[in-house]
């Protein structure tokens, strides 16, 4: 007895969604033309199978068969991660390498992803065994020269000079490396489609095939990707969905700082920020962050002042600069980098309103040193005290460190982590940490804390000039 009817399923080639008719698009990754016809598997039950005395159960037709899997018997040995040697990297991927997982790694050409990927492979394969590194963008005297400059061990660590993916995949079945970098995906190419590496097809059929490659061996694997002028990952959207795990190197160039972000992580969160630091010798984790983000800050300056951020998992205090200067032309202008433009337009909004200080006729330029991005609101109550600080002119109190969120009546929002914050400001030498009247009550570390209930109250506390806004607005 046969319980399936010869009826098709269509199958996306990208994300494996199933549909009971063809179309053009998949209607879950979007990917166009990746619909193919998947034959259906018959399903023959054993004659006279009727448990229980219950009737046979008769499925409808071209449905599949499937099985409850109980939560219980699922076996996560195979999630155990590969570290890389690199406890920053480490970080941001919750933890190493998942086997079988692919991971994407983005990045404007030249930041320094290749220098990342060759130290993560001579790192895995100390720790994990056999590493292939396959390069479509470099020779393997290349390599050899970078690897020597960076002073890499090289037991374990193979080198293949192409980006042919089937033929590393009959590789990697073979070989079973723990991890595989394909360095890059522009660079790479599917015997079985048309058009030049770096073409959408190319780049999208490579990387479904690293994907059942990865899944397939059980190695992880790890590509590296260029950004586009527009800021997406070079390739079809597709490429996002297919991979685990997206991670993003970000920097400027001309200056040493490279973080490391989660865009997507299939296997933990995508909050954690991974800190490097670019040197003659390859890329260095920064054990000290806050350190290195405050090395530049001119104490007693105005329109400077210190905020302490939770990034992930990690507190960080970081310098918050601001320049408030009379506008010249019909319309003010916001400015605002490594901080969110809406917000600070939220910010000059209720400054303007509560506390009476004209922005309206001001440019405000914010800037959150040492190239950093700041999305956590904790920041805007540093960053109102650099505006209103630059604005009057008037440093903020020297040793004074602000967390708090800031709302559109110019109440102060409560801080999670607040002993956090203050611990690590007051570790970095911040006498004084400037908190949300309603956040945690810290016990002893009070002593180093004062509270506000609104931003006047906050100026008060910060910037305690007789005459000031802060002054006025009682
Ligand atoms: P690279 O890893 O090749 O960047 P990507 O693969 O993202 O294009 O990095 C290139 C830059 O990094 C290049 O400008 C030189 C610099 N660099 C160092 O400063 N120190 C080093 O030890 C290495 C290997 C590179
Ligand atoms: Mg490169």
């Amino acid at each position: 007895m046969i319980t399936r009817a010869a009826r098709a399923t269509y199958t996306c080639r990208d994300c494996g969604h199933s549909t009971p008719k063809w179309t053009g698009q998949c209607p879950r990754c979007e990917a166009w033309n990746s619909i193919d016809e998947k034959s259906p598997a018959l399903s023959v039950p054993p004659v006279g199978s009727s448990r229980g005395g219950r009737a046979p159960v008769t499925h409808t037709p071209w449905t599949d068969v499937i099985e409850p899997v109980a939560l219980n018997d699922i076996s996560t040995a195979q999630r155990i991660r590969t570290a890389t040697g690199l406890p920053e990297l480490d970080r941001v991927l919750g933890g190493g390498f998942v086997p079988g997982s692919t991971v994407l790694l983005g990045g404007d050409p030249g930041i320094g992803k290749s220098t990342l990927l060759l130290q993560t492979a001579a790192g895995a394969a100390v720790t994990a065994g056999r590493v292939i590194y396959s390069t479509g963008e470099e020779s393997p005297d290349q390599i050899k020269l970078r690897s020597d400059r960076l002073g890499l061990t090289r037991e374990d660590l193979f080198v293949v000079p192409s980006g042919d993916v089937v033929s590393l995949g009959a590789l990697a079945d073979e070989f079973r490396p723990s991890l595989l970098i394909v360095d890059s995906i522009q660079t790479s190419w599917h015997s079985a489609v048309d058009g030049a590496p770096g073409s959408i097809g190319q780049v999208r059929q490579s990387a479904a095939e690293l994907c059942a490659i990865a899944r397939r061996t059980g190695a992880a694997v790890v590509l590296a990707g260029h950004v586009t002028k527009e800021g997406a990952i070079a390739g079809p959207k597709v490429l996002e969905h297919v991979v685990d795990v997206v991670l993003q190197m970000e920097g400027e160039t001309g200056t040493p700082l490279r973080l490391l972000r989660g865009v997507k992580n299939r296997y933990g969160a995508t909050d954690e920020l991974g800190v490097f630091e670019m040197t003659g010798d390859g890329l260095r984790g920064v054990a000290e962050p806050s350190a290195m983000f405050l090395s530049q800050r001119q104490p007693g300056a105005s329109g400077s002042a210190v905020a302490t951020v939770i990034e992930g998992t990690r507190p960080l205090t970081i310098e918050v600069q601001a320049l408030v200067t009379p506008t010249q032309s019909t319309s003010s202008r916001r400015t605002a980098a490594g901080y969110d433009p809406g917000r600070l337009h939220l910010l000059v909004a209720v400054i303007s309103k509560r506390l009476k200080i004209p922005l309206g006729s001001q440019d405000v330029v914010v800037n959150i040193a040492g190239g950093l991005r700041i999305s956590e609101p904790a920041a805007d109550l540093a960053v109102a005290l650099a505006i209103i600080s630059s604005y009057m002119d008037v440093p903020v109190r020297d040793g004074l460190s602000a967390s708090g969120e800031i709302g559109l009546g110019g109440e102060l929002r409560a801080v999670h982590q607040a002993a956090r914050r203050v611990g690590e400001a007051t570790r970095l030498g911040f006498d004084l940490c400037l908190l949300p009247a309603g956040s945690a009550d810290l016990g002893p570390a009070e002593s180093a804390v004062v509270r506000a209930a609104t931003l006047a109250d906050a100026v008060r506390a910060a910037l305690p000039v007789p005459g000031t806004a802060g002054e006025r607005s009682r």
